[in-house]
């Protein structure tokens, strides 16, 4: 793993901490921070958790940053692992939030695998999104987001967004997205909740 510690000034190039491993497509380096989900803590995001192993991990975000995390303009670098599957029909998601800062937009890019971007405001506009390799997704900061994978591999999206934004959870959880996304033998089914 490549050391923190260089220090490259002006004249003396040093390698980054942190970088894009290809072809895992992963954010590693001795800086990154993993956090994970399972399902055991998500369960009442899906619609039927019942008899759903709630060991079954959902996704996994590695998140870099170079900066102080209370410094206004700084940044999140990250890339999100979403496992495919599904809970009982409904596709593994991520927990979605909005930014507590409503001016602190962020970019998605999908970098492998396929899915669905979930999006929607506090006034009840929604939009969704197909995320795929190269797909580039400017997500407003006034807008809730919410990862979907709709595919048979992992989703990997690559995000970026402000340190300051801080995460709004609980209005997710109280009122949830305006649609659940279903499998079927006709691929994925968007359902009004
Ligand atoms: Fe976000």
């Amino acid at each position: 793993m490549t050391p923190t510690s260089a220090t490259g000034t002006a004249t003396t190039p040093v390698p980054t901490p942190v970088e894009l491993t290809l072809p895992a497509l992963l954010v590693t380096g001795e800086p990154v921070q993993r956090s994970g989900k399972t399902l055991g803590e998500l369960s009442s995001s899906y619609l039927d958790a019942q008899g759903v192993d709630p060991a079954m991990p959902l996704y996994a975000v590695d998140v870099w940053q170079r900066g102080e995390t209370a410094q206004v303009g700084n940044l999140f670098v990250g890339m999100t692992t979403l496992q495919p599957g599904t809970v009982n029909g409904e596709y593994v998601m991520t927990r979605g939030h909005y930014h507590q800062d409503p001016n602190a937009a962020e970019i998605y890019v999908g970098v492998a695998g396929e899915g669905l971007l979930l999006l929607m405001t506090r006034d009840g506009d929604a939009r969704t999104e197909q995320v795929r390799p190269g797909s580039i997704h400017h997500i407003l900061g006034h807008e809730a987001h919410r990862l979907v994978n709709t595919g048979s591999e992992p989703l990997k999206v690559f995000a970026v967004w402000p340190t300051t934004a801080g995460y709004d959870y609980e209005a997710i959880n109280a009122d949830g997205f305006p649609v659940r996304v279903f499998a079927s033998d006709a691929g994925p089914v968007l359902q009004p909740r």
